[in-house]
């Protein structure tokens, strides 16, 4: 047990060179380099987080300070399907907000969470691209247009049974 968390502890300080050797480590990259960590893990592991600030000389608590205070970072792994429903203005005036609630209810989820079972993450944009479509949502890499609320369940239902 001790030797593995050794080895990960060595994992994550050559993963965290290798992150600021290809972005840089001054504290202007703070950013990229969380979102460098984020595309690899599709979250912000606290063990690779803390090994990017010892390489980069960037404190962690500036590191924790910048992940918090955008949206887009995560502290726990992404769900198998991330859902992101579209809040932009042409989303909006097609009823994203009771998309988006219903998505919610659906999902038992806020924004930013993720279900317990491991399935789905939730998030929200500001647009996916596709304005003529509003209102819109996505699913993995798939398109969601003209949504309704009965759509959506449907949507949900089916990714849950894995039909999809
Ligand atoms: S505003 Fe929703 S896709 Fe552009």
């Amino acid at each position: 047990m001790a030797q593995n968390s050794i080895g990960g502890a060595q994992a994550a300080v050559s993963e965290a060179r290798d992150i600021v050797a290809g972005i840089g480590g001054e504290p202007e990259f703070a950013i990229p380099l969380l979102q460098e960590i984020q595309r690899r893990h599709t979250y912000l592991p606290q063990p690779l987080v803390e090994a990017v600030a010892a390489e980069s000389g960037i404190p962690v608590a500036s590191l924790y300070g910048v992940a918090t205070f955008y949206s887009q970072f995560r502290f726990k792994p992404q769900g198998t399907y991330l859902v992101r429903v579209c809040k932009g203005t042409a989303c909006h005036v097609a009823g994203a907000e009771i998309i988006g609630a219903v998505l919610a209810q659906e999902l038992g989820i806020k924004e930013g969470e993720t279900t317990a079972d491991g399935l789905f993450s939730f998030e929200k944009v500001s647009c996916l691209g596709c304005c003529s479509l509003a209102p819109v949502v996505m699913v993995g890499d798939k398109i969601y247009a003209k949504l309704t609320s009965s759509k959506v369940k449907s949507i949900i239902k089916e990714y849950r049974s894995g039909k999809v």
